[in-house]
């Protein structure tokens, strides 16, 4: 296939950016998309030009890194996938394709398609853990009885990647939707009971603070969300910050 892109470049996070014209060949539908950058990214060391800065990792699905916005879709066309995951038999030969970053003040453009978004770090940071005692004591957590259709929440909730994808989707930038599974992961459990006050009301507060928007319930990032994460997560967490809120 040969492929038009449209690509965004930034310099850094004060820089003005803008879409740049690429053109990519010899790219075959079993490819990934970022196997397609990097043939992009071959061509232009090879001119001698400056290369597409892009995050990835794993390219397993698992680390939430390959964050892009393509064809105006967080993690592209398919759905329950990372762009990692992303297989370039979903475009036909002589396509054009828009690449953007993901797309929220509270994730400032690092360069090009990189995006900063330590902001879910700190929300992690400000409760979501759970505290165990590691002296020799510790309890082994299968000897906690859990009823299997929390486990089954709870383990849902885990399953969480923190790609931001909800956030680029949202049209109000909420992160409600990443927050909801770090809060309700643990809120599942026993062990995480203990913390439970605290986690909700802290997490959310970072949240604000760090100027992500708030729900209004339109369901996008449910959507687009590559781990099927479910707006039931929000309403578990609302439920957890209003009793937190009245104790
Ligand atoms: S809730 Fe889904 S879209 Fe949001 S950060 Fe987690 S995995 Fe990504
Ligand atoms: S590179 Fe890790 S999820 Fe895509």
């Amino acid at each position: 296939m040969k492929l038009n892109l449209k690509i965004w470049r930034q310099e850094n996070a004060k820089a003005t950016g803008k879409m740049v014209d690429y053109q990519v060949d010899h790219i075959e539908p079993d490819m990934s998309f970022l196997e397609m950058l990097d043939i992009l990214n071959d061509q232009l060391i090879e001119k001698g030009s400056d290369t597409i800065a892009f995050d990835h990792d794993c390219r397993e699905g698992i680390c939430g890194m390959c964050s892009l916005f393509i064809n105006g879709e967080a993690h592209g066309p398919d759905r329950l996938v990372t762009t990692c995951q992303l297989h370039m038999r979903k475009f036909k030969d002589g396509d054009t394709i828009y690449i953007e970053p993901f797309r929220a003040k509270a994730f400032p453009v690092i360069k090009d398609l990189v995006v900063d978004r330590s902001a879910f770090d700190r929300i992690q940071q400000s409760g979501g853990f759970i505290s165990v005692n590691t002296s020799g004591n510790t309890i082994d957590a299968n000897t906690i009885p859990i009823e299997k259709h929390d486990a089954d929440r709870a383990f849902d909730a885990a399953t969480c990647i923190g790609c931001g994808a909800c956030v680029a989707t949202c049209k109000n930038s909420s992160a409600m939707l990443f927050v909801s599974a770090k809060v309700s992961q643990f809120a599942l459990l026993p062990q995480g009971k203990v913390e439970a006050t605290d986690r909700v009301l802290n997490m959310v507060a970072q949240m604000d603070q760090e100027g992500f928007g708030n729900c209004t319930n339109t369901g996008a990032c449910e959507v687009e969300c590559p781990k099927g994460i479910s707006l039931e997560y929000i309403a578990q967490m609302n439920r957890e910050y209003l009793s937190a809120s009245l104790k």
